[in-house]
């Protein structure tokens, strides 16, 4: 059926393995350029428009079939599930944004605020900077102080993986926040367009494996925006993965914002549209019988999180809309946007008759009701 087949990002991944390979620890002026990166990051993707341009997630192409007897209560339906052995009030998380900046300490405890208040799942950004030199720390440390029963999800990137092997640094990263699993951002566009990109992703599978191993609590495995295909998740599960964050193409485009950091220079803006849709990630990852799988990249709203777990994910997250509320004057608007999405879910698994999401996962109501052409609907209109 398929208008995507694999892609070949993984030709990317060479695999080479050193026990011996120690972090570079930052320099205080390299430390001053990720911080000032980081910032650019928030900055941009709040003010710029740095969506996908010519390409969706992919969800409009599929409908729920709508069941015109539910036979319950819509008092009944229950959104809550179970993450890494908590209770969450429907299965959603905020996906990895920031840490590592001054101005990072008030966005993760607002985030984590509102995960402590609604039950949901946190990802903190890139630990790189505290793994290294310990700098920042309490941007990240806020999370755990904030939302001490939450699940709070570490950070690492698969460069930095690939080019260490410093059990006890990684150890300390999790353990400083408390983590309930480290996520490693696989991220080689995004590496290609920063002009201090990291180009050398030999040794990354070999560097997760590793990880998997030296660590007590589960490795996930994410993408940043341009998806993971079936190839490269089967991959990441032969290492030890114990969950697929397919991070798909259709929501933050990390070229664009990559293109507004570099201005016209470089390549960003002609790779804006790069990735797998995200719907296309669920229908080909989760062939995989064994794959747990997270679904993010242009999640936004419950309906969209409804699609993800009836194509087999298991949770959803998101990261730019959840930025964007939190930036907003209102400050209820966050935790106003959270609350809108789990009950459009709740309204979604009554409308096709199912009691719970596990109900949804399995009787799959969906019907493909076009072959998506993957183009937004407007044109141009900023977020
Ligand atoms: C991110 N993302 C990200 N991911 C990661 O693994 N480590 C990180 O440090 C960051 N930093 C970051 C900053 C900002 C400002 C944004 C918007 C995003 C990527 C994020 O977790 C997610 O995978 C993508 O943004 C796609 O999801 P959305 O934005 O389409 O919901």
């Amino acid at each position: 059926m398929h208008f995507y087949s694999e892609f070949t990002i993984f030709n990317l991944l060479i695999p080479v393995y050193s026990n011996e390979r120690k972090p570079q620890a930052l320099s205080a002026g390299q430390d001053m350029k990720v911080s000032k990166r980081k910032k650019e990051h928030v900055e941009i993707a709040l003010k710029k428009d740095v969506r996908f341009r010519n390409k969706t997630s992919g969800f409009e192409a599929f409908d729920f079939i709508h069941c015109a007897v539910p036979e319950m209560r819509f008092e009944d339906v229950d959104t809550g599930v179970e993450f890494l052995g908590k209770s969450l009030s429907f299965p959603f998380m905020i996906t990895a944004m920031t840490g590592g900046y001054t101005g990072a300490r008030a966005i993760n405890r607002a985030l984590a605020e509102v995960c402590r208040e609604e039950h949901l799942a946190l990802g903190i950004g890139s630990q790189r900077q505290i793994m290294e030199n310990g700098d920042h720390l309490d941007t990240f440390r806020i999370a755990r102080e904030t939302a001490p029963g939450a699940v709070i999800i570490g950070n690492i990137g698969a460069a930095q993986l690939a080019q260490s092997r410093d059990r006890e640094a990684f150890q300390r990263m999790a353990d400083l926040i408390g983590a309930d699993a480290v996520a490693v951002h696989l991220n080689p566009l995004q590496e290609l367009l920063q002009r201090e990109g990291n180009r050398d992703f030999r040794g990354v599978l070999k560097g997760i494996g590793w990880l998997v191993k030296i660590l007590k609590i589960p490795v996930i495995a994410k993408e940043i925006g341009c998806g993971i295909s079936e190839k490269a998740a089967r991959l990441l599960l032969d290492e030890g993965v114990v969950y697929i964050d397919v991070a798909g193409a259709g929501g933050t485009s990390w070229a664009a914002i990559e293109s507004f950091r570099n201005g016209k220079s470089g390549h960003a803006a002609a790779f804006r549209d790069w990735g797998i849709p995200t719907a296309v990630c669920l229908e080909t990852v989760s062939r995989i019988p064994q794959a747990r799988i997270i679904a993010s990249g242009g999640i936004e709203n419950g309906i969209t999180i409804a699609k993800a777990l009836a194509m087999g994910a298991e949770l959803t997250g998101a990261a730019f809309p959840i930025l964007k509320a939190h930036a907003d004057a209102d400050p209820g608007k966050l935790a106003g946007l959270v609350g809108d999405w789990r009950e459009q879910l709740k309204m979604v698994l009554f409308l096709t008759g199912c009691r719970n999401t596990d109900e949804l996962r399995r009787s799959r109501p969906l019907m493909r009701i076009h072959p998506p052409d993957c183009r937004p609907e407007s044109s141009g209109e900023p977020r």
